[in-house]
Parts: structure tokens; C-alpha cells; sequence
């Protein structure tokens, strides 16, 4: 992972050392904490919360590393390396970002690591080029400062699995209306002390009824999208087990009245086979977003959603790498790796720019 990001970085320093103004840099170092350069930071976090399809929303955390590009005939770009940590809001809880607060430590935190370009255009921002992935803090750093802590456990553990499908069937019991179906393992841990799992889950509402569903499988989800979140913890007692679960059911979202949806089965939540980075998301920037050409993706509301089924066999956690299904915007062409943007020189680089170490800027929370 981290020669990964060398080479990255490798290679936008091949970027600029090839830029074709042979007079010095054509960037400008920043410092990292500089108003604008997180105003810029933030954008990108917003973007990544508003491409995510999988797992939970991320807070900036801190600045890695930024350059500001002068760009032709107008704007610069923010060249960012960003790092993230998981919160606990899910990507289809509408509670605002602001109020979300980031895994702690002990719950075994997850950090984000962003490569972002944010152009500033007459005050506007937009995101043209964007890459992240995540990973779990070890488990040597959970242990040191909690030791009874339980992991992140695989989404195919068989406490998990059993876990989940007890706590749903008791949600359900407890509904006896809507039957509501798994769409996604968010989040499990093993817990040592007590014996016990904790699972964080998403459900869907379908067309079937709680008391009669007999093969779940056969439940198709509502046209009308309407996801819950939910909690869970499975104690092993000596006697048995004993599950508790809470879900937080949101609203529906409707349907984008350009979607068909009078043909049979809204096959696309069915269809879709275990594939766990979903379809292309809409930009939702595109007003409607009528053209949707691919069928597991909706536009929502604020948020797009895209839905398979189950949920990656062995992982412990939704890697951004394919939660975070970033659009391609109009300037970034395909969305591949967009070189260094055109630069003019920067008025005032060379002569200026002594000594202070700029970056990385400030830990927002903790550093993992
Ligand atoms: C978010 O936090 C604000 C301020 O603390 C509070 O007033 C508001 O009710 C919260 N909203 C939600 C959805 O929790
Ligand atoms: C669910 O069942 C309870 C008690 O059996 C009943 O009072 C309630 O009206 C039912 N709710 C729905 C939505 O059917
Ligand atoms: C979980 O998935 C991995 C990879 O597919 C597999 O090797 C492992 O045996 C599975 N574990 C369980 C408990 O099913």
C-alpha cells in the first residue's frame, strides 16, 4: 500500500520536473493548514462522502501534503494528500456530517488515505481528480490501548453471519409489517469479554409482509428505496445466546420518475452477483440524472445509492478503494490519472518560499 502511494507520488514528481516551463517548480508549497488549502480539503472530503456506496462517511483528519497549481488562463489547483478516518454515520444515514463523530480507537478506527486535485475557479470548487483507499488500524494499536477491545472481524466470519441473520430475524418478529432484508454487512467485531459479536448492518424494506415471508430470496426490494441501519450484539451464554438489536430506519427515497419502474422485478437489486464495488455511480451533480445507463445505480435524493446484495465474503471493513465510486467530471475526461493541470508561473515562488515546514498539517482527532 504505502509503495503505492510512493509511486503516486513518484510520479507527480516526475509531473512537475517535466512541466514545460523550464523556469523552476510551476507549483507553489503551501502550508497544509492554510484556510484555503482545507477549504479545498474539505470539498474533497464532502465528495468522497457524497461517492460513497459502501460503509461509513469519513472526516478529514489532516492535511498530508498540497501544492497549488497555477492553471490556465485561471483558478489553481490544489494538489492534495489527504488523510480520512471512518465515523459512524453509514453513507445512507442522512444525519449531517457535522454531527457525525469518528470511530474511537478502541472501537478499532479506520483511517483513509485521499489523493485529491480541487480546482478553484472564481470562488467555486470542483473535484478533478480523486483516489483513496482505507485501511484498519492494526491490531497491535487496539491491543495496546484497549486489550479486551474485540477486531474487526470478516463480514464472513460465521459469528458474524449468525449474528446478523438473528438480529434481522428479530427485527423482523418485532415489525410485523414490512419485511426488511440485508443489503449490506457494514461492520463486525468478536468481542472477547463478554463473549459476544457486535455487528452493524444495513436493511432494506421489500415487498413482502413479516409474518408470511417464506423465502427471502423471493422479496423484492420497494421501488421506492427505503434503507434502515442497524446494531446488534449476539452474547454467548452458557444457556443459549441472547441478541439485542436497534435499527434506525431512514426515509424512503423516491424514485427518479425516469426510471421504469413498471416493468417486473426491479431486477437490479436481485441481479447484481456478490460484486462489491457497484456499478458507476450518477453524478449527482446532473440534474435528474435521467440517462442512468447503468442499472444498479439510482439517484437519490442527495445521495447515490447502488446496492448489491451481498457483501464481500472475507473483508473486515469497506475499503475505500471500492466503496468510493468517484465521477468522473467533465475536465477529468476518463477519470484516470489526470497529469499535473497546465501551469503558468506563479508570480512569486522562487525568491519567497524559505525555511517553516509547511506539512503536514494539524491531527484533527488522532493519528493512527
Ligand atoms: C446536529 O447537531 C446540532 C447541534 O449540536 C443539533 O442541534 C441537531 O439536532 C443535530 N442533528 C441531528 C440530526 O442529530
Ligand atoms: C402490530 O402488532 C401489534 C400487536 O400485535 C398491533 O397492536 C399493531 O397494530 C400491529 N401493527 C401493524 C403495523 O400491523
Ligand atoms: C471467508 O472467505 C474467505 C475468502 O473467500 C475464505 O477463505 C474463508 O474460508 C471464509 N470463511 C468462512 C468462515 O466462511
Amino acid at each position: 500500500m504505502k509503495s503505492l502511494v510512493l509511486l503516486l507520488c513518484l510520479a507527480q514528481l516526475w509531473g512537475c520536473q517535466s512541466a514545460p516551463h523550464g523556469t523552476g517548480q510551476g507549483f507553489k508549497e503551501v502550508a497544509c493548514d492554510d484556510p484555503e488549502v482545507e477549504r479545498a480539503a474539505l470539498v474533497a472530503v464532502n465528495y468522497l462522502n457524497q461517492h460513497l456506496l459502501h460503509g461509513f462517511r469519513h472526516l478529514l483528519n489532516r492535511i498530508d501534503k498540497v501544492k497549488v497549481w497555477f492553471r490556465r488562463p485561471l483558478g489553481v489547483v490544489y494538489e492534495l494528500e489527504l488523510d480520512t478516518l471512518e465515523t459512524t454515520c453509514h453513507v445512507l444515514d442522512p444525519t449531517p456530517l457535522a454531527n457525525c463523530s469518528v470511530r474511537q480507537l478502541t472501537e478499532h478506527a479506520v483511517e483513509g488515505d485521499c489523493d485529491f486535485h480541487v480546482l478553484e475557479q472564481d470562488g467555486q470548487f470542483t473535484v478533478l481528480y480523486s483516489q483513496c483507499h482505507s485501511n484498519p488500524d492494526s491490531a497491535e494499536d487496539v491491543r495496546k490501548v484497549c486489550p479486551t477491545c474485540g477486531l474487526l472481524t470478516p463480514f464472513n466470519d460465521t459469528n458474524v453471519v449468525h449474528t446478523v441473520k438473528a438480529a434481522l430475524d428479530a427485527f423482523n418478529a418485532q415489525n410485523n409489517g414490512t419485511y426488511f432484508k440485508l443489503v449490506e454487512i457494514s461492520r463486525a467485531q468478536n468481542v472477547p469479554l463478554p463473549v459476544s459479536t457486535l455487528v452493524e448492518f444495513v436493511v432494506a424494506a421489500t415487498d413482502c409482509t413479516a409474518q408470511e415471508v417464506t423465502d427471502p430470496a423471493k422479496c423484492n426490494l420497494l421501488a421506492e428505496k427505503q434503507y434502515g441501519f442497524c446494531k446488534a450484539n449476539l452474547v454467548h451464554k452458557l444457556g443459549g445466546e441472547e441478541v439485542s438489536v436497534a435499527c434506525k430506519v431512514f426515509q424512503k427515497q423516491p424514485q427518479p420518475a425516469s426510471v421504469n419502474t413498471a416493468g417486473p422485478a426491479p431486477a437490479v437489486d436481485q441481479a447484481a452477483p456478490a460484486v462489491d464495488q457497484a456499478a458507476p455511480a450518477v453524478d449527482q451533480a446532473a440534474p435528474a440524472g435521467p440517462q442512468a445507463d447503468s442499472p444498479a445505480s439510482l439517484v437519490v435524493g442527495p445521495m447515490v445509492v447502488a446496492v448489491p446484495p451481498g457483501p464481500p465474503a472475507h473483508r473486515t471493513h469497506h475499503d475505500l478503494r471500492h466503496a468510493f465510486s468517484p465521477v468522473a467530471s467533465v475536465e477529468s475526461a476518463s477519470g484516470e490519472v489526470v497529469g499535473p493541470p497546465k501551469v503558468v508561473q506563479p508570480g512569486s515562488t522562487g525568491a519567497a518560499s524559505p525555511v517553516v515546514p509547511l506539512c503536514p498539517g494539524r491531527v484533527r482527532h488522532f493519528k493512527i
